[in-house]
């Protein structure tokens, strides 16, 4: 091992060592949870070592942990965090559905009114269902394809993330829904029409996130949607953005802000306000097909489809919170934060870039550009991980990949400071990072 190897070996055990010291309650609670949870984790994205903090509150962009300390909150709980953990008029919309009675068995009087609110908005978006998550808003969508095709495969991309069942990192899961996927690679024009072409009489859908997020938070380029929107068109094959995470990047959604229109759209996260959330939509003669009333309509039950929470606390944030102006604010205060991130690798010299759209980016240790999860593959884990774990001990709340996401509280004074303990990091490590090339 060079000396550069140890040195960041070093520097991993020390600051593990100083996270435990600080953490001591969080380390215990993460034991007890071994005895009946797998690692004593129920979400794979919330386990990193050393242990996973325990958080036990939080108010607008902070959080609190189970040893006191408080966090400014550069997660947003993957994006879904929109609005922060205490948004007063969301907190009434809760408190009404929990003083008025819920699990009733019947429509309520929020789903059509948010549903509503989300044909008007998005404009790929002209009928929408709900359903529980973000998942299975995206096996909805698979499946309605396949059954309005009449044909089999799914095109996605190579490192894309869809869901807990849908996750095409690293050779994909063998717990993976069984559908028959073909991959390309994402930003590929060459190759990707190729397959389209190739594949088009058994293909039933395309689908895609704009903008990466789990994938590292990498955008489509503008031509690459176009592209996949004339031969998807072309060959009567349907195009579905997951938008998930992607929809909070612009107030008419990703696809509003690219022009393109897919054929069906998938939401998820923020949108229930803070409450479990799915919902697919799209061009009216598919989703119609849903009509129970309708011939041969397609069934989709699902007992907390409109969960009176998620309807009520949804229909509330998403037309009384999310205005246009509050969505372009944190946007552009995200642009800020990439760029000063970015500025401060190039004068430190370091190897690397933070990728991304608006208020969601990711940091990446690589001296080149990122233009599909590939290109992220090789750089080594070890520097996101003294990243998190140090940003985690300067009281900055940050995800273990690299990934941060803005929320609608966040300000230029919580930027500022970020960027300052940011450039602290870098010139304290400096010797141990990748350098510039
Ligand atoms: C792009 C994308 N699609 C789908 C999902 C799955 O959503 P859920 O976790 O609600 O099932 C996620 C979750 O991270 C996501 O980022």
């Amino acid at each position: 091992m060079d000396r550069q190897n140890l040195e960041l070996d070093a520097a991993i055990t020390d600051v593990r060592g100083r996270f435990l010291k600080d953490n001591p309650k969080s380390a215990a609670r993460h034991e007890d949870a071994k005895r009946a949870l797998p690692g004593g984790n129920t979400r794979a994205v919330l386990w990193y070592e050393p242990f996973p903090l325990t958080l036990t509150g939080g108010k607008d962009c902070r959080v609190t942990d189970l040893d006191g300390h408080t966090y400014v909150d550069f997660v947003s709980e993957y994006t879904a965090g929109l609005y922060g953990h205490s948004n007063a008029r969301i907190a009434a919309a809760i408190k009404a559905v929990a003083d008025s009675g819920w699990v009733l068995g019947g429509p309520n009087p929020y789903e059509a009114r948010l549903g509503q609110a989300v044909v008007d908005r998005y404009p790929a978006i002209e009928r929408v269902r709900f359903c529980n998550s973000g998942t299975e808003a995206n096996l909805m969508a698979l499946s309605t394809a396949r059954a309005v095709t009449g044909r089999a495969k799914i095109l996605a991309f190579d490192g894309g993330y869809h869901g807990g069942i849908l996750t095409f990192a690293h050779g994909g899961s063998p717990l993976n829904a069984p559908y028959p996927f073909i991959f390309a690679q994402y930003n590929d024009m060459a190759g990707t029409a190729a397959l389209i072409r190739d594949q088009a009489k058994d293909l039933a859908a395309v689908i895609l996130e704009p903008m990466m997020g789990g994938g590292g938070c990498i955008a489509a380029k503008p031509e690459f949607l176009a592209m996949l929107r004339k031969e998807t068109e072309q060959a009567g094959i349907l195009l579905i953005f997951d938008e998930v995470m992607a929809s909070r990047l612009s107030y008419r959604g990703y696809h509003g802000m690219a022009g393109i229109k897919p054929d069906m759209v998938t939401l998820g996260k923020y949108i229930g306000g803070g409450c479990s959330f799915g919902a697919f939509g799209g061009r009216a003669d598919i989703l119609d097909r849903f009509d129970p009333a309708s011939p041969n309509a397609f069934g989709h039950g699902g007992t907390f489809n409109n969960n009176i929470f998620s309807m009520a606390a949804g229909f509330t944030g998403f037309t009384e919170v999310l205005t246009e102006a509050a969505l372009d604010r944190m946007n552009g205060l995200g642009d800020e934060l990439r760029d000063g991130m970015n500025a401060l690798l190039a004068e430190r010299k370091v190897a690397g870039v933070v990728t991304g759209v608006g208020s969601i980016m990711n940091l990446h240790f690589v001296d080149h550009e990122v233009r599909s999860p590939h290109d992220v593959e090789e750089s080594d884990p070890r520097w996101l991980h003294l990243w998190q774990l140090e940003m985690m001990l300067k009281r900055q709340y940050v995800t273990p990949r690299g990934m941060i996401a803005l929320s609608l509280p966040i300000s230029r004074t919580e930027i500022v400071a970020f960027l300052d303990l940011f450039a602290d990091f870098l010139d304290g490590y400096r010797s141990i990072l990748p350098k510039r090339t």
